[in-house]
C-alpha cells in the first residue's frame, strides 16, 4: 500500500506525526530529509508530508530536501517548518516578526472552502512553536486560518496539492488536530492502508528472515516492550531458540524483582531466566552524578551482564544474536533520526549498542512501534492484560530517579527570580540548587526547578507550572511543596550524594507509600506513570526530598501533571514524612512535558 511519508527534519514530534497517521489507519514512514527525490518516487508515496524542526529556513544549514521533490505529484502537507520552507520554495515571504509557543485560537476563514480544514470548528486551540512567521504568500496560494499573532497560519493551492499548517495538528493540545491530519489523509485516498493485524503477520515473517537459524538472547525488565519483544521472538521462532535474561539491577522498585518473575512466569514464559546483580550495577555507579554519565555506566553494566552470561552459557558462539524491547520514541530522543537532537541517551543505545547494530548482531522487534502500538501487539499476541498495561518503567530503573550531586548549582539570578515570581504571581518560592533534565524546542536542557510554596491550593499554582519556565529562561521545572507553606526560614545546603544501596532503600520506600495509596484509591489507571524521585536537597540536616510526579501522556513525547484531590496529595507527604525520617519535605512536579522531561534524571 502507497505509504504517506513524513520527511524528518529533526523534530522531536516528527514521529508523533508518523504515530497518528496511523492510527487513522493511513501507512505512514519516516524517512531521513535528505533521501534523493528519485528514491522517494520509488516508494510511491500517497502524499509528502514536511515537518516542523529545530531549524530557521534562513540558517546557512537550513535543511532543504532535495528541490525535485516538489515536482512529485502528490498531496503536500507543510507542517511548522515545512510550512515556511513550503511558502519560501515557491517564492513566499519568511520574516522573524512575531514568536509563538504554546496555545493559540485558530480561526478557520470559511469563505476559502479549505479541503484540509473543511471538517473543523470556525475556533479551536492550536499548539504553536515557531520563531519565524510566512508573511506574504505566494502567487495563487489562499490563507486559509489565521491566529492573533500569525495570520497566515494555514493556507493552500488546490491545484498544486499543497496544504499547510504552522502549527502542530499532530500534539494533543491542538484540539482538532486529528481532524486535520484525517481530512489529509482522505486528500490522499490512503485511509485503510494500515492494519495492525497485517503488519503483525510481515513482522514475523521478517523477523524468521532476518534471525534465519540463529538464535536470540533478549534482557527482559518485566516491562510492556520488553515483554512483547519477548513474546514476539517466541512466537516467531520458538521458545527454544530464545533466552530471555531478567537482570535484577537493584534498581527496581521494592520487591519489583521478585514480582516481575512471577508474573512472566504465570504468563507462560518458561524460557526465563534471573541474575541477582545489585551490587555489580551499584559499584558501577560509584562515584556519577552526571545524568549521561550514570546512564552509560548501567547500559554498559548491562551489556558487563549480558556478556558474562554469555559467555557461561557459550551463547557467545555467533549462532546467538541480542535482541532488545527498543521502542520508537527510544530511538529519536538518543537522537537516533538523523537531525534530532540529542535528549538523552537510552540505556539501549550505548556506544557498543551502536557497534553491534552496525554489523547486524542486534535484533530489535517493535523498535518500528510506538507504546500504544506495542500496547496493542501485546493483546493480540495473548499477553494478560495486566502484563500490557503495566506502567512504562525506564530499563535504568530508579538510577534516574535518584539525583546526584557532588556540590551545590547556585544560580546566580536566584533572588532576583524569587522576587520576580513574588511581585509578578505573589507567591512564595525557592530555586532549588540542583539541576534536571528537560526538554525545550526539540533540544535537551539542564536547568534548575522552581518550588512554590502556599498556602492556596495546588489547582491554583497549575498556571504557573507554563508561566513560570516561558518567563524565566533558568528555570525548566515547577514544583509545589506539599509540606509546608512558606520557604524555610534557614536553607540548608544540598547532600553531597550518589547513587547508594541507603538511597535506593529510601526512595524504594517512598515510592512503595505512593504505590499503595494509589491503589487503596483507585487512581492506579488515571495515570499513564509515576515516577518518584529523590532530591538530595531538605529542609532538616542531613534529610532528602520526595518530588511526586504523576502524569498522563500518550507515548511519552509530551506529558502533563495528573492532579489528585488535596486530600490524596497529603496522605502521600504525611505517610512519607511519618514513615522516613530521611525526607523532610515532598513535592509535586507540576510542569509539563517540555519543557520538562517525565524523568528528572
Ligand atoms: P523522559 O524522561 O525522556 O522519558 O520524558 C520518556 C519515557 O521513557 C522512559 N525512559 C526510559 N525507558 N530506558 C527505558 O526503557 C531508558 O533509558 C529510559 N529513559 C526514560 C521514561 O520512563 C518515560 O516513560
Amino acid at each position: 500500500m502507497k505509504p504517506i511519508l513524513i520527511l524528518d527534519f529533526g523534530s522531536q514530534f516528527a514521529h508523533l506525526i508518523g504515530n497518528r497517521i496511523r492510527r487513522l489507519r493511513a501507512h505512514s514512514e519516516i524517512i531521513p530529509i535528505d533521501t534523493p527525490a528519485e528514491e522517494i518516487q520509488k516508494m510511491n508515496p500517497a502524499g509528502i508530508i514536511l515537518s516542523g524542526g529545530p531549524q530557521s529556513v534562513f540558517a546557512v544549514e537550513s535543511l532543504q530536501p532535495d528541490p525535485k521533490i516538489y515536482d512529485i505529484d502528490v498531496p503536500f502537507l507543510g507542517i511548522c517548518y515545512g510550512h515556511q520552507l513550503l511558502a519560501h520554495h515557491y517564492g513566499g515571504k519568511i520574516e522573524s516578526v512575531h514568536e509563538e509557543f504554546g496555545k493559540a485560537q485558530f480561526t478557520v476563514d470559511e469563505t476559502k472552502n479549505s479541503l484540509l480544514l473543511r471538517t473543523l470548528s470556525k475556533n479551536s486551540t492550536v499548539w504553536m512553536n515557531h520563531g519565524d512567521s510566512v508573511t506574504l504568500l505566494p502567487k495563487d496560494f489562499q490563507i486559509t486560518g489565521r491566529t492573533k499573532d500569525c495570520p497566515i497560519a494555514a493556507y493552500e493551492n488546490k491545484a498544486q496539492k499543497i496544504y499547510s499548517v504552522q502549527f502542530h495538528p499532530e500534539v494533543t493540545h491542538t484540539e482538532e488536530g486529528m481532524t486535520v491530519l484525517d481530512n489529509f489523509v482522505d486528500i490522499c485516498g490512503a485511509k485503510g492502508s494500515w492494519n495492525l493485524e497485517k503488519i503483525l503477520e510481515d513482522l514475523i515473517e521478517n523477523l524468521q528472515k532476518q534471525i534465519g537459524d540463529k538464535n536470540v538472547f533478549l534482557l527482559v525488565s518485566g516491562g510492556v516492550d520488553s515483554s512483547v519483544a519477548f513474546a514476539l521472538l517466541n512466537t516467531a521462532i520458538g521458545a527454544d531458540r530464545v533466552y530471555g535474561l531478567f537482570v535484577d539491577h537493584g534498581l527496581m522498585r521494592k520487591d519489583e524483582g521478585r514480582e516481575v518473575k512471577q508474573m512472566l512466569d504465570k504468563a507462560g514464559f518458561q524460557n526465563l531466566h534471573v541474575a541477582n546483580e545489585s551490587q555489580y550495577f551499584l559499584n558501577k555507579l560509584q562515584g556519577l552524578t552526571e545524568p549521561e554519565e550514570k546512564r552509560k555506566a548501567i547500559g554498559d553494566a548491562f551489556l558487563d551482564i549480558q556478556k558474562k552470561v554469555s559467555h557461561e552459557l557459550q551463547l557467545d558462539s555467533g549462532d546467538w544474536l541480542l535482541g532488545q524491547g527498543t521502542i520508537y520514541p527510544d530511538h529519536i530522543e538518543t537522537g537516533g533520526t538523523k537531525h534530532a537532537s540529542k535528549i538523552k541517551t537510552h540505556h539501549n543505545r550505548v556506544p557498543e549498542i551502536e557497534r553491534m547494530l552496525k554489523k547486524g548482531l542486534i535484533i530489535e522487534p517493535i523498535a518500528d512501534f510506538y507504546k500504544d502500538e506495542v500496547r496493542e501487539i501485546g493483546k493480540k499476541l495473548g499477553l494478560p492484560k495486566k502484563m500490557i498495561m503495566r506502567h512504562p518503567f525506564p530499563g535504568p530503573g530508579l538510577g534516574v530517579r535518584i539525583l546526584c550531586q557532588h556540590e551545590e548549582k547556585i544560580l546566580k539570578k536566584s533572588r532576583e527570580i524569587k522576587k520576580e515570581i513574588l511581585k509578578s504571581f505573589t507567591v512564595d518560592s525557592l530555586v532549588i540548587p540542583v539541576q534536571s533534565v528537560g526538554v525545550q524546542g526539540d533540544a535537551r536542557s539542564y536547568k534548575h526547578p522552581v518550588a512554590i510554596f502556599s498556602k492556596n491550593n495546588i489547582e491554583s499554582i497549575l498556571p504557573l507550572a507554563t508561566k513560570i519556565p516561558n518567563t524565566f529562561s533558568e528555570i525548566n521545572r515547577v514544583l509545589y511543596c506539599l509540606s509546608q507553606e512558606r520557604t524555610p526560614e534557614v536553607l540548608l545546603p544540598i547532600l553531597p550524594a550518589e547513587v547508594t544501596e541507603k538511597r535506593v532503600q529510601i526512595l524504594q520506600q517512598a515510592d512503595a507509600i505512593v504505590r499503595k495509596i494509589l491503589f487503596e484509591h483507585d487512581l492506579q489507571e488515571s495515570v499513564w506513570q509515576f515516577p518518584v524521585v529523590l532530591l538530595p536537597y531538605g529542609f532538616k540536616q542531613g534529610t532528602e526530598s520526595i518530588i511526586l510526579r504523576p502524569i498522563q501522556s500518550e507515548n511519552a513525547m509530551t506529558a502533563t501533571v495528573v492532579l489528585f484531590t488535596p486530600k490524596v496529595f497529603q496522605q502521600m507527604n504525611d505517610e512519607i514524612i511519618q514513615k522516613i525520617p530521611e525526607i523532610s519535605a515532598v513535592y509535586v512536579d507540576l510542569t509539563s512535558k517540555p519543557p520538562g522531561t517525565i524523568e528528572w534524571e
